[in-house]
């Protein structure tokens, strides 16, 4: 039994054959969703900029299940859609096939308005929104073809205002926009579309980031914990299984009900 996703949930074998492609891999967030998917049975590709740290990743990741090929498209920005193309056609050539897709490659840091510049702002949007366009646009032939399925990794800080976090918010609302419509415009196709939105999720980049006093926090959360990156994985995993077959254009929040709180939180 793995401490990294239900297994006492999900079968062992429910990814059997399936393949996932998976930007910001080597991150937080995206790193356990894959291996979470790894232990239930897919392979692999972890696409990221830095070539150190998804080597690391696909290596570790590779060791969670006997047999599993994780490789690694590094030095890939998801700015470049052509990058993102050959890291498709390499995926393709040594797994076979791509049948999920998850665009989680983000940018983030605090700052406030008057610092941000107009190029930090366009950054972030570019990373974020464009790069989870480049990554469906790439992938798009192998997710017609295998009636695929996208999760992208959102956020909720559009919901309400953030201080230091414009550039953040304005990239992950759109990130929620460009799923819902790719999932009405795809669904006819047999290819879903989905986002996550994690809340404060314990000893992520961004809750390192953003988070001051941990304990505060927790205390105003409804269900009174951070959220894990079991969580995330877990709904990784529902969202990508048949369970969720007649799911698109959903954006399934993480947070322990923490956003109905709004900006006060
Ligand atoms: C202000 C900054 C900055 C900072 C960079 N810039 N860091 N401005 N404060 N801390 C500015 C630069 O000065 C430059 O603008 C512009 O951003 C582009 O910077 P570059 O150095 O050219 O790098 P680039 O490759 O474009 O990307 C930089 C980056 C990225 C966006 C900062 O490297 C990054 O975010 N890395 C962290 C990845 C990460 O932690 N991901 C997890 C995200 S968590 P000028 O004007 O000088 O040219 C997440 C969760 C959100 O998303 C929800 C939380 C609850």
């Amino acid at each position: 039994m793995s401490s990294k996703v239900s297994t006492e949930v999900w079968k062992p074998d429910l990814f059997k054959g399936k393949v996932v492609f998976v930007t910001g891999g080597a991150g937080s967030i995206c790193r356990v969703q894959t291996e979470a998917l790894v232990i239930l049975g897919a392979d692999a590709a972890i696409v990221g900029r830095n070539p150190a740290k998804t080597d690391a990743a696909a290596v570790e990741i590779a060791k969670l299940r006997p047999g599993a090929k994780v490789i690694l498209c590094s030095n890939t920005d998801v700015r470049d859609v052509k990058l993102i193309a050959k890291a498709v056609e390499k995926t393709v050539n040594e797994l076979g096939r791509i049948d999920f897709v998850i665009a989680g490659a983000a940018g983030n840091f605090l700052s406030d308005f008057n610092h941000l510049s107009s190029n930090a702002f366009k950054s972030v949007v570019d990373i974020d929104l464009l790069g989870s366009y480049n990554t469906v646009k790439a992938t798009f032939e192998q997710l017609r073809k295998n009636k695929g399925a996208v999760i992208f990794v959102s956020a909720t800080l559009h919901y309400y205002g953030i201080p230091f976090q414009v550039h953040v918010g304005a990239a992950k609302a759109g990130v929620d926009a460009l799923s819902n419509a790719l999932a009405v415009e795809l669904g006819p196709l047999g290819i879903r579309c989905n986002c996550i939105a994690p809340g404060g999720i314990d000893g992520t980049e961004g809750m390192l980031r953003l988070l001051k006093d941990k304990q505060t926090f927790i205390d105003k959360v409804p269900l009174h914990r951070m959220g894990t990156t079991k969580d995330i994985a877990d709904t990784t995993v529902f969202l990508f299984s048949p369970a969720a077959s007649y799911i698109t254009g959903t954006v399934l929040v993480v947070d322990g009900g923490s956003w109905h709180l709004g900006s006060s939180h």
